[in-house]
């Protein structure tokens, strides 16, 4: 595996691959690698010729009082994880070699990053795509892979590429969980031992309201009302951000059921951020 650091050489060796007609896979990441993000190399790694890993804590996704200082960094172990997996290029960019001085151009998404997390992360959208345009140039992908973990992130993304005929392929792949069902996430780490123990009340919650939804006989206020009741009855919840039923396409709060509906959660376990969603197919009845 070979570890870049400076955006010209990645891009340069992805150039050559292309030419060579190799298709390249990318999975862009922050990081303190787990099972979730090596489910993403892995897919690429069975569909590309070449997988490109970025590892970047991008400060300009965090808000001014957010986590980006002890956001975890252990890049060691990160490193070990993707050689194990078989990636072909780890790239590592110090934050001055995608920021350099003078840096002013941003990416800034619509209504999207107004709704569920970004009505309490204001910006972040921006930060977020305005760095995954950047890495996409540098690395020049065939294909990138994005967890389901972060919805609305694959919604702004998917949305971003349409909107300025970027020609690559999104693929979005299924959330990786622990065993009692806790979203692996690499801020599951700042989690204390009754948090962590506390944590599956989102899954719980997403797993109820998907069996409300599939048994039919409810709406949507109805699904609504129990999940809030389910993650207010956990003491170690500090705030419910979000909880409920939306449209997939326009993250829309749902007023009615249709085919498909985005449950989605977004709480605080004692100081801990942590988000979950679920994607329900409703079979319609005759
Ligand atoms: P990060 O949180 O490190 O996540 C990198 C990728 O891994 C994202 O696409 C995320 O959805 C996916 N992922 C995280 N946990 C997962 C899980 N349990 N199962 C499946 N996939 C999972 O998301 C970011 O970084 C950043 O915003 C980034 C896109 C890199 C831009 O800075």
């Amino acid at each position: 595996m070979e570890i870049i650091r400076i955006p010209r050489i990645v891009r340069e060796t992805s150039r050559i691959h292309r030419s060579r007609g190799r298709s390249v896979g990318f999975v862009p990441t922050m990081g303190a690698l787990h099972e979730g993000h090596l489910s993403l190399v892995r897919r690429a790694k069975a569909e590309n010729d070449v997988v490109v890993v970025s590892v970047f804590v991008n400060p300009s996704q965090f808000g001014p009082n957010e986590d980006f200082e002890h956001y975890p960094r252990t890049v060691e172990n990160d490193l070990a994880l993707l050689e194990h997996v078989g990636v072909d290029t780890a790239f590592l960019p110090p934050v001055e070699a995608m920021y350099p001085e003078g840096f002013q151009t941003v990416i800034s998404v619509g209504a999207l990053a107004g709704r569920l997390c970004g009505a309490f992360r204001v910006g972040h959208f921006n930060g977020v795509l305005t760095v995954v345009n950047k890495l996409f140039n540098i690395v020049q992908p065939t294909r990138a892979y994005f967890g389901q973990k972060d919805f609305q992130q694959t919604v702004v993304i998917r949305r971003m590429v349409e909107d300025l005929n970027m020609d690559i392929e999104i693929i979005v792949c299924p959330t990786v969980r622990e065993e009692d069902g806790l979203a692996m996430s690499s801020r599951n780490a700042y989690l204390g031992e009754d948090e962590r123990r506390a944590a599956p009340v989102l899954y719980r919650t997403l797993t109820r309201a998907a069996e409300m939804i599939r048994g039919g006989d409810t709406t949507p206020e109805a699904v609504v009302r129990v999940m809030h009741e389910m993650l207010r009855s956990e003491p170690l919840v500090t705030e419910v951000q979000y909880a409920g039923v939306y449209d997939p396409g326009t993250l829309d709060s749902l007023v009615e059921f249709r085919r498909t509906t985005l449950l989605a959660i977004a709480l605080l376990l004692g100081k801990t951020r942590l988000i979950d969603n679920m994607v329900v197919e409703r079979v319609a009845k005759n």
